[in-house]
């Protein structure tokens, strides 16, 4: 049975609502919603400006559009954002553009939820381009995301839920014969303000890797990552925490040797826990139900997983140990929460999780469906020793059974070792491409799959921990050029540039004749050249990347790229 909801969780209900207001408006995910000059389009003036349209608000300082001609020659590069529309970014075009095949390639970071997305399209001006978008489907995570997000959940549980636990469930059991706790639930708080100060620091590393292509930690001092605050959604919301973490340091400096303000400390908590969902997947999705609900589950998931740690804490080991009978009715205060905060949980969850995973079969084809997964998976674990707690230690306690306590312990110290993986997998969940988006990039892709004559060739493998782009230039019979870009998928896809040797491989579409091998030379910029390749068959050809490393195997990616006959 439920009880009556304590005062305090109405008043951290209207306190998520006041939050809320914060949030504004925004689109579903940062895809190409119309270009112009449109993909495959065939106009016959040449365009002044490049103008792409896509489905968030984009960050303009790390966003750029790429304007390439069939030769791959650079014509322009950059882009600022269109008056008063922050879902556009324009590339002005100085001159006029030769007839000719152009490669339009854009990189955007979105300010919704600070990934990046990234894609190319081609369009002629006085002969038909042919080829249709080339999309790139990104579905690595970074590791250092996954850690920031895993310490930023840690150190707000350990504020809000811990305050919680104080106030909820110890205080009132100390006329009831529960001792006195206080220096322990401050240690756990002080933890907690460690692990947020870790979160934001590691957390705005990995994001200023992804928006400009630093690397972690140097970009913290090198002016990379400060960058960052004012330039971006991210920034101002890291700031905002950063402001509550300076004020949650001082708070617990102030009263040292004192009584903690557990109504103080809850209220920064639950800032450190709802802040985040103003940069996340919910808030890309436009609705401000689905940012109330990523604030109400953070919530829920810091209260429930902090106050597990709380029991930790107090369950440690004293000469005063607290009586089976005392710590029963301790228990059933926070079953009764508990109950609460699981249906929250549960319902929330299940909520946010039909908003990014519309298809059943995105469960086991997405990384994000996988992830889904093995957090209901944990999530039932944790359900179950629950469960046990209230139906099975629960009564023994409540008869006074002095070896039960122990059990307690042991039952609750599983329930966090469970809850510290959830967290990880939820954190791969936030740091990923939901699964509805990847999902949303396979169709295009599929609808994207040909190259028409006089169109570039634009691929994509991986090979173990290595992603290579390749391009071939212009990607029919003749001379061309390629290009290899390959990035490091656990190093927050750094452009490898460290590479001993790139050779490429390629066997002709007939089979006639001998394979030929290129070497491939560093461009300076992350990319491997070969400046001229004679492809001098129509046909599909088998290229076969291999990139070698000092002390790494060698990574080897293969691609069937089909050139085409020159239009006569
Ligand atoms: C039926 C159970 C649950 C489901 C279906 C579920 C689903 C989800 C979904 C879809 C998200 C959004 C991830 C994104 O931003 O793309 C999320 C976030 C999150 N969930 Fe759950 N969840 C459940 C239970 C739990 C539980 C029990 C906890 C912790 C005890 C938890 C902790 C979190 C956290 C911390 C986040 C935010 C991650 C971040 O932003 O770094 N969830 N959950």
């Amino acid at each position: 049975m439920i009880r009556r909801v304590p005062p305090r969780v109405s008043v951290l209900a209207v306190l998520v609502a006041v939050l809320m207001l914060g949030a504004g408006p925004a689109a579903a995910h940062a895809d190409l919603v119309s270009a112009d000059p449109s993909a495959n389009s065939r106009i016959d003036a040449a365009p002044d400006v490049v103008r792409l349209t896509f489905s968030e608000p984009i960050e303009p300082a790390h966003s750029d559009i790429r304007l390439r001609n069939l030769a791959g020659e650079e014509i322009a590069a950059g882009g600022q954002p269109a008056q008063d529309d922050p879902f556009t970014l324009e590339l002005s075009l100085a001159g006029d553009l030769p007839d000719d095949v152009y490669t339009v390639a854009w990189r955007v970071v979105s300010a919704a939820d600070g990934h990046e997305s990234a894609g190319r399209y081609t369009f002629g001006i006085g002969m038909a381009a042919g080829s249709a978008a080339r999309v790139i489907i990104d579905e690595s995570v970074s590791p250092l995301n996954v850690i920031g997000r895993w310490l930023d959940m840690a150190g707000a549980a350990l504020t809000l839920g811990v305050a919680a636990f104080a106030t909820l469930v110890w205080r009132p059991g100390l006329t009831q014969g529960l001792p006195v706790r206080n220096d322990r639930l401050r240690r756990a708080a002080v933890a907690g303000w460690v692990f947020a100060g870790a979160g934001l620091l590691v957390g705005l590393s990995a994001n200023a890797a992804v928006m400009t292509g630093s690397s972690f930690p140097a970009n913290l001092w090198d002016g990379s990552a400060s960058g960052l605050l004012g330039s971006s959604a991210y920034g101002t919301v890291w700031l905002g925490r950063a402001g509550l973490w300076v004020i949650l340091g001082a708070m617990l400096a102030i009263r040292r040797g004192k009584p903690l303000h557990w109504g103080m400390l809850s209220l920064i908590g639950l800032g450190l826990a709802v802040l985040p969902s103003l940069v996340s997947h919910a808030r890309a999705l436009g609705s401000a139900d689905a940012v109330l609900n990523d604030m109400l589950h953070r919530t829920g998931a810091a209260l429930w997983v902090g106050g597990l740690a709380a029991w930790i804490v107090v369950l440690l080991p004293a000469p005063d140990a607290p009586s089976a009978k005392s710590l029963s009715k301790a228990v059933s205060r926070f079953s009764n929460i508990a109950r609460l905060l699981v249906m929250l949980l549960a319902v929330g969850g299940l909520f946010a999780a039909l908003q990014q995973i519309n298809d059943g079969g995105l469960l086991t084809a997405t990384v994000y469906g996988r992830a889904a997964v093995v957090k209901g998976i944990l999530f039932t674990g944790m359900f179950a020793l629950a469960g046990f707690n209230v139906l099975v230690v629960e009564p023994r306690l409540k008869r006074g059974i002095e070896s039960w306590p122990p059990m307690l312990r042991m039952t609750v110290g599983g329930e966090l070792i469970l809850a510290a993986a959830l967290f990880v997998v939820s954190a791969v969940m936030a740091s990923g491409l939901p699964a509805v988006d990847v999902s949303q990039l396979r169709a295009q892709a599929d609808a994207s799959n040909t190259t028409a004559d006089g169109a570039p060739y634009f691929g994509m493998g991986i090979a173990g921990d290595v992603m290579v782009h390749l391009e071939v230039l212009p990607g029919r019979v003749g001379a061309n050029e390629i290009v290899v870009s390959p990035f490091v998928l656990s190093d927050s896809n750094r452009a490898l540039t460290d590479a001993t040797r790139v050779q490429i491989r390629a066997a002709s579409p007939d089979g006639s004749g001998p394979e030929l091998t290129f070497d491939a030379q560093p461009s300076g910029d992350g990319a491997y050249v070969v400046a001229e390749a004679q492809l001098d068959q129509a046909g599909t050809w088998h290229l076969q990347v291999v990139i070698e490393q000092a002390g790494a195997d060698d990574a080897v990616t293969e691609f069937e790229v089909t050139i085409p006959l020159p239009s006569s």
